[in-house]
C-alpha cells in the first residue's frame, strides 16, 4: 500500500510515494509551478509527475492556503481567485483514479515531524510562512499564523517570506526570523518548535535548544499519516 505525497508550493510541486510507515518508496520528483498555477495546470502537472512513479493507491495533498473538506479556500501565493471554493480533492481524485485527501501543506508537513508530546509549533519559511500547531499529536488545523499582523501594518509573512529574504539578505532577515520566534514562544508556549521550508537552512544564529530544523523530504513521509482515523 503506496501513499503518493503532493507538496503543491509556491515555487515547486514536489511528489514522492511511501509506504504505510512512512518508509520511502520513490525519489522525491520536483517541478516549477505553473505560473498561472490554475486548478487545471497543477492537476495536469501532478498527474504527469505520478505518471512515472510506481503505482500507488491513495494520494494525500499538501496545499499552500486554507482547506476545508478537500475544497481549497484560498491560495495567497498561488493566487486567491484562482482558488477560491475549488473542489481540488474531487478533480485531482478524479485526475488520478484514487481516493485523495488534501490539507494545508504545513498541516501535511507537521504530521511527518511532530513527536506527538506536548504543544508542538510547525513553522515554514519559503515563498510564503506557513504553520500548524499540534496538542498531543492532534492537529488544529489551518492556523493561518502568516497573515497576523506583527509590525508597521505588515504580517508575519510579509516581513519573512522569500521575496524579502533575496531583497535584505541573510543577516537582517535572520533577525527578522529570530523576532518573530521570540513573539511566538511566549504566546503558544510550545514545548517544541520545528522549522522547515526551504528558507530555514538560511537562518545565520544560533537557535533556542527547544527549536529543531527540518527538511521537506523528511516532513512528507508523514503522507500516510493523514490517513490514520
Ligand atoms: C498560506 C498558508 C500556507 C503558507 C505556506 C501562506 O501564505 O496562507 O496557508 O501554509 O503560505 O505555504
Amino acid at each position: 500500500m503506496l501513499t503518493l505525497a503532493v507538496d503543491i508550493g509556491g515555487g515547486t510541486i514536489k511528489v514522492a510515494a511511501f509506504g504505510p510507515k512512512g518508509e520511502r518508496a520513490t525519489e522525491t520528483l520536483s517541478r516549477p509551478t505553473p505560473s498561472p498555477a490554475t486548478p487545471d495546470s497543477v492537476c495536469a502537472l501532478v498527474r504527469d509527475m505520478a505518471g512515472t512513479l510506481p503505482p500507488f493507491e491513495r494520494v494525500s495533498v499538501g496545499f499552500p492556503g486554507i482547506v476545508k473538506r478537500n475544497v481549497t479556500i484560498n491560495a495567497p501565493n498561488l493566487g486567491n481567485e484562482l482558488w477560491h471554493r475549488v473542489p481540488l480533492g474531487a478533480e485531482l481524485g478524479r485526475t488520478l483514479g484514487h481516493p485523495i485527501r488534501v490539507v494545508n501543506d504545513v498541516d501535511l508537513q507537521g504530521l511527518g515531524v511532530v513527536q506527538g508530546e506536548g504543544v508542538e509549533l510547525v513553522l515554514t519559511l519559503g515563498t510564503g510562512m506557513g504553520a500548524a500547531l499540534f496538542t498531543e499529536g492532534v492537529l488544529v488545523p489551518n492556523l493561518e499564523l502568516g497573515h497576523h499582523p506583527f509590525r508597521n501594518g505588515h504580517t508575519y509573512e510579509d516581513l519573512v517570506r522569500d521575496t524579502e529574504l533575496k531583497r535584505i539578505g541573510k543577516v537582517e532577515w535572520t533577525a527578522r526570523v529570530v523576532s518573530v520566534l521570540e513573539q511566538l514562544e511566549p504566546i503558544f508556549n510550545y514545548d517544541r518548535l520545528h522549522l522547515g521550508g526551504g528558507n530555514a537552512r538560511n537562518i545565520a544564529a544560533q537557535l533556542p535548544s527547544n527549536v529543531r530544523l527540518f527538511t521537506l523530504e523528511e516532513a512528507l513521509r508523514g503522507a500516510p499519516k493523514l490517513w490514520d482515523d
